[in-house]
């Protein structure tokens, strides 16, 4: 090659280089975009996005739509396909092993913590059976619900998936509980 020819190909590179950097530089500012003091839009049980910089201010109560009148319009078939989300840890059958996380046939009505599992303590000390709202409220925020235990799922936020989900787990039981 010429010189001629080596000072296009440099010349090429060297333009390249300088695209990627006013990419970079130009993500950056899009990446540090301040945040709004207040969302655009109210989003029922999101609190408010803090502005970067203010004192974090008290965590607001997450106020969880009530399961009742979201299961009356559920479809278990659908919850079936939300379920896909759980069966890596969890079996829904009938008889089904314990995987990373306890078997979960019949579990509407059962104690919490109540099977053959070595549940953590956390999900131990938490008293009671998984009714509807317990379930609704678990499902929602696993490490709200019971803070240090080793369920290792975000929550299914969508309500409508959610109820769905809760309809199809009522099906996977030998007498399913009455709706609340
Ligand atoms: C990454 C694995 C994982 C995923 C995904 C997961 N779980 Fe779990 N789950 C666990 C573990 C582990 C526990 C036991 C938690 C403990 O003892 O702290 C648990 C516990 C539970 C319990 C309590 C059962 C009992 O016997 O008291 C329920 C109900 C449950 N999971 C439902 C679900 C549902 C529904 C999904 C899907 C939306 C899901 N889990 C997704 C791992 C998982």
């Amino acid at each position: 090659m010429s010189a001629f020819e080596w000072n296009k190909v440099i010349g090429a590179i060297l333009a390249a280089l300088l695209v990627i950097k006013v990419v970079d530089i130009a993500g950056d500012a899009l990446l540090h975009a301040k945040v709004p003091e207040k969302n655009a839009y109210p989003v029922a049980g999101i609190a408010p996005a803090q502005p970067s910089g203010a004192p974090a201010a008290k965590k607001a109560e997450v106020q969880i739509a009530a399961i009742g009148p979201m299961l009356a319009k559920a479809s278990a078939d659908q919850g079936a396909q939300v379920a896909r989300k759980c069966t890596v840890c969890h079996s829904f059958d009938k008889g089904g092993p314990n995987k990373v996380g306890p078997a979960l046939w019949g579990t509407i009505g059962h104690d919490i913590a109540g099977g053959s599992f070595s549940y953590s303590a956390a999900l131990k000390a938490v008293k009671g059976k998984w009714d509807y709202e317990t379930l609704n409220k678990w499902l929602y925020d696993p490490k709200a619900f019971a803070p240090g235990n080793r369920m290792a799922f975000a929550g299914v936020k969508n309500d409508a998936e959610r109820a769905a989900l809760i309809a199809y787990m009522r099906s996977r039981a030998d007498n399913p509980v009455p709706l609340p």
